[in-house]
């Protein structure tokens, strides 16, 4: 196994900030690291800090380290493929939507807001040394039951937290994605208008 981890930096047509160039979702996770939780907290507070409609902060999280019944407890709700490699990471963090205010008024960007703390969380959890591979393949209806979620309460994704591992860590048809260039649709194909 040689040592060196790639890193996957973004081909940007013009110059953008280093993290988010550098930022990217490995599945090899090191299963011997256990999590920096001073970065982990504060990826946290960057999402905290995010902005939301009418500053209504409609974020909520469930964070579980690896190793404790709450970890084992979400990754028993992942499927596919994501059940084989997310349970290398540090910690499982499960995004909820607050969905609806105090007097039951739908809140119509909630899940866009908890979607920017997500971007958040992870460019400062990338700035900070870990990585982050966000989710959408779980069983919400299991994952809502097992934490005793309300109505009120949609889990949206979970995320895999933790220090990059070497792609030999993966069987071999995924370790080709691991290592592959990153690739994007063109700017030109983006812009409905730009005049
Ligand atoms: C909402 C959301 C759901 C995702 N679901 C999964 C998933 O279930 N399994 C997976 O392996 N990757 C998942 N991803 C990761 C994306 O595939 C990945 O971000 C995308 O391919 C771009 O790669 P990059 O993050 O390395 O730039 C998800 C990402 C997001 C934002």
């Amino acid at each position: 196994m040689s040592l060196i981890i790639p890193t996957r930096t973004a081909d940007t047509t013009t110059p953008i900030l280093e993290v988010l160039a550098e930022r990217w979702s490995p599945r090899a996770f090191d299963p011997t690291l256990p999590i920096d939780e001073s970065a982990l907290t504060a990826a946290l507070e960057a999402a905290r800090w995010s902005p939301s409609a009418a500053n209504s902060q409609p974020w909520r999280f469930i964070v579980a380290l690896r190793g404790t019944e709450e970890f084992r407890r979400i990754e028993s709700t992942l499927v596919g493929f994501n059940s084989a490699w997310a349970g290398s990471a540090g910690a499982l963090v499960v995004a909820v939507a607050e969905v609806a205010d105090e007097n039951g008024k739908t809140r119509r960007w909630a899940e866009y807001d908890l979607g920017q703390a997500m971007a958040h969380f992870s460019v400062q959890a990338h700035a900070d040394g870990l990585h982050v591979h966000q989710m959408g393949g779980f069983e919400a209806d299991a994952l809502r039951s097992s934490f005793g979620l309300t109505e009120n309460l949609v889990p949206v994704s979970v995320s895999a937290v933790g220090t990059v591992g070497h792609p030999d860590l993966l069987p071999e048809q995924t370790r080709e994605r691991e290592v592959a260039p990153r690739s994007r649709k063109g700017l030109d194909e983006l812009l409905i208008s730009a005049s």
